[in-house]
């Protein structure tokens, strides 16, 4: 399967090499000092390779990873494209750069696309700081990041997006120039960064070609995608935590099985294009035990006492949709208990974690609706949304009491996934008026994908009258934003009035707020 993925043995074999050097490092915790000696150092560039901006993420207490990728058009004018190359970065306590905190080298190799990935340590706590890049005597844009708080330090205020869902042709990414002037203390993307496809009427601009299968075309659509000058500015403006979502690969793909009639084989190929062109273009760490199309993404990332993020993935490892996909009457595999998203081990590791989970809040950070959005068909049977948590009720339901019965200290769901803005309260059993609730969820809209866009319709209205727990619907394009304290969960939902044309201004469209101890929604 890996070797598809490769046009020449020879390349093939540096990444293995390179790749074993990177797991090694890894281990060692000595990832930026990698490839010393074996990359090449470059004097003298004539032009600048730093065409995508740069970006951080994952933050820890002691570290952030810093991202750039180098130009491939730059290189190959360079005779530079075959080479491992070093970069340069400086970390700096104040944007003017005159209290470098931290500098150090690593190697962007052709195999990984010229991407670079430093994990820089030695930071310290909740510091915000700013990073540049170098190469050839050229200096890319400064970015600013922040550290996370140490996981025993009282946090007063914290402050996050979060956003998903950015198909290019059918919008502008004004929200996130919005998202980069608010400084976030993070922002988190839930998936759906780029699109294998091309749908829908009115679009606003291209992003090049049919739907893409290969690495190179995975380069080639990030490529597009990160060029937007409004999404720099937002990975420059604070540290992301990034997830993906079917996009990323294949609409609707489910582990192993395509969404059309690719074979598994042929799908298996893709996904190991997708993930690396996805771990090339994100700002996170090299995910450990990544070989071909297996790349565990899940993580957990602390900030303090007060919040700690589950990072999900809810489509490498799922069971099948049942009955057919999309809205269906319910149907024997659908009731069958076995059924699972996350897969076991993400299962058992979440489930752990949440039972021993000490933070005051704890985000659940992933892609699809977990709150039941049932439909009613036109003969008055329920629709179950097969794609998201209503597809596989028994392991939601294991989820959401293991939440009750362990105690977790006030449980959030943050999700992206269906372009529109949602809240909604989550119970065990969603037919159960007693069900007590036992967690919150705020479902984030498109940044793009859809259009423009509205602030209601039938659909709907329909939904929240059929689901109780469901307290908000809007349909407007924009993102979240998040203000935590030890007190309270506040968030705002803000919309765009239109993306098809650039610059549109920001809103708040509605604010709910969680109390310490009460998971109910309360408006403000
Ligand atoms: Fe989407």
């Amino acid at each position: 399967m890996k070797a598809a993925i490769f046009q020449r043995p020879l390349a093939r074999r540096r990444f293995l090499f390179l790749m074993s050097r990177l797991s090694a490092a890894l281990a060692l915790g000595a990832l930026p000092a990698l490839a010393h000696g074996a990359a090449r150092r470059v004097n003298q560039l004539p032009e600048d390779p730093f065409y995508l901006g740069v970006a951080s993420g994952d933050p820890r207490a002691d570290a952030v990873v810093l991202w750039t990728r180098l130009d491939p058009a730059v290189l190959r004018r360079a005779g530079l494209d075959e080479d491992v190359l070093q970069v340069d970065y400086e970390v700096a306590a104040d944007a003017g750069f005159s209290r470098i905190e931290r500098a150090g080298s690593i190697a962007a190799a052709p195999e990984l696309g010229h991407s670079a990935h430093a994990d820089v340590r030695g930071l310290r706590p909740d510091r915000e700081y700013f990073y540049r890049w170098r190469i050839g005597g050229v200096a890319s844009p400064a970015g600013r990041t922040r550290t996370a708080a140490a996981g025993a330090a009282e946090v007063d205020r914290f402050r996050f997006a979060f956003a998903s869902c950015q198909q290019y042709e059918h919008g502008y990414y004004t929200a996130y120039r919005h998202m980069a002037e608010e400084n976030f203390d993070l922002i988190v993307h839930l998936g759906d960064y780029i699109y294998e496809r091309t749908w829908g009427e009115n679009l606003v601009r291209s992003h090049e070609g049919p739907e893409i299968h290969t690495l190179a075309e995975y380069r080639a659509r990030y490529e597009t995608y990160r060029s937007d000058t409004d999404l720099q500015a937002a990975h420059a403006s604070a540290p992301w935590a990034v997830t993906w979502d079917d996009h990323e690969v294949d609409n609707n793909y489910a582990a192993q099985t395509a969404e059309d009639e690719q074979t598994q084989e042929q799908l298996l190929a893709r996904r190991a294009a997708g993930y690396q062109a996805w771990y090339e273009f994100m700002p996170v760490r090299l995910p450990v035990g990544w070989q071909g199309p297996d790349m565990p993404i899940h993580r957990r990332l602390r900030f303090g006492k007060l919040l700690e993020m589950n990072v999900l993935d809810t489509r490498q490892y799922r069971d099948d949709q049942a009955c057919g996909d999309g809205r269906r009457p319910s149907c024997a595999e659908h009731m069958d208990p076995s059924r699972s998203l996350l897969g076991q081990a993400q299962k058992r590791w979440l489930l752990d974690g949440l039972a021993s989970a000490d933070a005051r809040w704890n985000v659940l950070a992933q892609q699809i609706m977990m709150a039941g959005l049932r439909a009613v068909g036109e003969g008055g049977e329920q629709l179950w949304p097969m794609d998201i948590w209503d597809g596989y009720p028994f392991e939601r339901r294991e989820l959401l009491q293991t939440l009750a019965d362990a105690g977790t200290p006030n449980p959030v769901v943050i999700t992206g996934d269906i372009h529109t803005h949602w809240a909604a309260e989550l119970k065990p059993d969603f037919d159960d008026p007693a069900s007590p609730v036992v967690g919150s969820e705020f479902v984030g809209s498109s940044v793009s994908s859809g259009g423009d866009g509205e602030d209601s319709n039938d659909y709907g209205t329909a939904l929240l009258a059929n689901n109780p727990h469901v307290k908000f619907f809007n349909a407007q394009r924009g993102y979240v934003a998040n203000t935590i304290t030890p007190a309270q969960w506040r968030t705002d939902y803000k919309v765009l009035p239109r993306v098809t044309v650039a610059g549109a201004p920001i809103s708040i469209r509605k604010s709910y707020i969680v109390e310490d101890g009460d998971p109910r929604l309360r408006e403000d």
